[in-house]
C-alpha cells in the first residue's frame, strides 16, 4: 500500500484545467519530487492533496483511506504537513512562536482545563515546548528561537516553515519550492536536511526548480506539464527522457 495514492485527479478553475487526470503513488519512506514548468499545476496539486481545494474529480487516499472530503486541519491530524511557495511565517512573532502555533492541532485540552491550568494542561504545555525545541534544533534554528521571524535571512525563514511543519509530527511532508530564494550553499544544506527528514521515516513530496537539488535527493521524479503527468521515473531516467527535456529541462538544464 502506498502512503499516498492519487487517482485520476482533475482540478478545474472555471475553464482552466490546472490538473488533468493525474495519478501517482507516493511510497512510504521515499523522497518523491514533482517538477515541471511554471503554471504546470504543482502548487495546485499540493493544495488538492492538503484539502485547500476539493478536486473536481478523482480521489486521494492516505494510508489506504479516502481523504477527499477532509478539511485541511483534519489532514494535518492524519499526518500531512506542508510548507508554502510564498512564505507564510508570521513576521512579528518570534521564531519559537511561529513553531508553537502549529502545535494547536496536536493539543487536546479544552478551554475549561486551560483556564483551570490542570496538571494535564501543564504537562501538555511541557510536551509542546519540547516538540518546538526539537523542531527548531532539527533545522538548526535553536539559537534564534527568540528572534522576530522577520529578522531571519530569507533562507532561514524557509527553514522555519519546515520546522513548523515538522512540529506537527507528519508522516508526509509536502514542500513547495523550499529552495526558492536560497543561496547555493543554503540549497546544499537543504538537500542534507531533506534527507535527514526522510531518514526519520518521514515521506517527502518535494517541488522545486533547482535541478541539482532534485537530482541529488529524489528517489522518484514525477514530471508535469499543463497539468498532465508526462513522465515518472528515477532522476537519471527522467533527465534523459526526450519529452521532459523538450517540455522543461531543455531550457533549464542543470541550473542550480
Ligand atoms: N485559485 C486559483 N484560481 C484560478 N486559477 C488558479 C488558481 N490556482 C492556480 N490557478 C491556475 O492553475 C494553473 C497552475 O498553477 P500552479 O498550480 O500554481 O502552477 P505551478 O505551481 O506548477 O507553477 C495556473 O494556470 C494558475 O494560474
Ligand atoms: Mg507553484
Amino acid at each position: 500500500m502506498a502512503l499516498l495514492e492519487v487517482s485520476n485527479v482533475t482540478m478545474q478553475f472555471g475553464g482552466l484545467t490546472a490538473i488533468d487526470n493525474l495519478s501517482t503513488r507516493v511510497e512510504k519512506g521515499e523522497i518523491h519530487a514533482v517538477i515541471g514548468p511554471n503554471g504546470a499545476g504543482k502548487t495546485t496539486l499540493i493544495n488538492v492533496l492538503t484539502g485547500v481545494y476539493p478536486a473536481t474529480s478523482g480521489s486521494v487516499s492516505f494510508e489506504g483511506v479516502r481523504i477527499d472530503g477532509l478539511r485541511p486541519y483534519e489532514r494535518v491530524k492524519l499526518g500531512m504537513a506542508r510548507t508554502f511557495q510564498n512564505l507564510r511565517v508570521f513576521p512579528s512573532l518570534s521564531v519559537r512562536e511561529n513553531v508553537t502555533v502549529s502545535q494547536f492541532c496536536r493539543t487536546t485540552s479544552g478551554v475549561v482545563a486551560n483556564t483551570l491550568r490542570t496538571r494535564a494542561v501543564v504537562r501538555e504545555e511541557a510536551r509542546v515546548r519540547d516538540r518546538v525545541d526539537e523542531a527548531l534544533n532539527f533545522v538548526g534554528l535553536a539559537d534564534k528561537a527568540g528572534w522576530p521571524s522577520k529578522s531571519l535571512p530569507y533562507g532561514q525563514q524557509r527553514l522555519l516553515e519546515i520546522a513548523r511543519a515538522m512540529a506537527t509530527e507528519p508522516k508526509l511532508l509536502l514542500l513547495d519550492e523550499p529552495g526558492a530564494g536560497m543561496t547555493l550553499q543554503e540549497t546544499q544544506g537543504l538537500g542534507v536536511l531533506i534527507k535527514r527528514i526522510r531518514d526519520r521515516g518521514i515521506t517527502v513530496l518535494l517541488i522545486d526548480h533547482k535541478m541539482r537539488l532534485i537530482m541529488t535527493v529524489s528517489d522518484v521524479v514525477t514530471v508535469v506539464n499543463f497539468g498532465k503527468k508526462i513522465a515518472e521515473d528515477t532522476p537519471a531516467a527522467v533527465q534523459k527522457d526526450p519529452e521532459v527535456v523538450r517540455a522543461y529541462l531543455g531550457a533549464r538544464g542543470l541550473r542550480t
